[in-house]
């Protein structure tokens, strides 16, 4: 049987990657669709937690091993069984992210060696065939994010610095996850969907 393929979206705050999936999810039912930190009971529990302000202020150490332990489930229990029963998965977020937020948004290069031994057997047998960036400006992301009703969280409330550095990391390390596709994410919902459907389309 054929693999299925693994197509992950990032993005900073307000990039519109939960718009944009939800999008897709109706395009293409036959996905498995999950999002990191999340996708698994255990996953939406650490979630919950790390989004909330209960872990404002934790060890940067701590707080990148909570993203990994979300993901280590998450691969185990959906990613890899649904690739290798051939079905094709969307992840909103991935192990990019942790680079681009514990790494760069929280400026410590030390923990790479961290993130890359635990990546290194987490992720074994789950590369993302491809990883599409919505890259948005901090400015109109964050913008974005206040105008929603949700409550905002302790990330969406970092300084512009913080999301200045996260899109640094991304840039910089993107083309580690598979094939990278850029998508200028400032441009209106219309025009990025049509670029996100053809470019799907094309790695299918
Ligand atoms: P979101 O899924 O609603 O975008 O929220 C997830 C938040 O968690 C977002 O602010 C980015 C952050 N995050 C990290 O800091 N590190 C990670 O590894 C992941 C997956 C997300």
């Amino acid at each position: 049987m054929q693999r299925g393929k693994f197509i992950v979206f990032e993005g900073g705050e307000g990039s519109g990657k939960t718009t944009i999936v939800d999008m897709l999810r109706k395009e293409f039912s036959d996905f498995v669709y999950t999002q990191d930190p999340g996708g698994t009971a255990l996953g939406h529990q650490i979630r919950d937690l790390l989004m909330s302000e209960r872990t404002k202020g934790i060890d940067v150490r701590a707080e990148l091993l909570l993203f990994l332990a979300a993901r280590a489930q998450m691969v185990s229990e959906i990613i890899v069984p649904a690739l290798e029963s051939g079905t094709h998965v969307i992840s909103n977020r991935f192990a990019l992210s942790s680079i681009a937020y514990q790494i760069y948004g929280r400026q410590k290069p030390e923990l790479l060696p961290l993130y890359t031994k635990v990546s290194d057997i987490i992720l074994e047998n789950c590369k993302p065939d491809a990883t599409i960036f919505l890259d948005v400006s901090p400015e109109v992301g964050i913008a974005r994010v206040h105008s929603r009703e949700e409550e905002p969280t302790r990330f969406d409330n970092e300084s512009i610095e913080f999301h200045t550095r996260v899109r640094e990391g991304y840039k910089k390390h993107l083309a580690e996850f598979g094939t990278p596709v850029v998508i200028d994410a400032d441009k209106p919902l219309e025009e990025v969907w049509t670029e996100v459907l053809k470019t799907v389309q094309s790695l299918l």
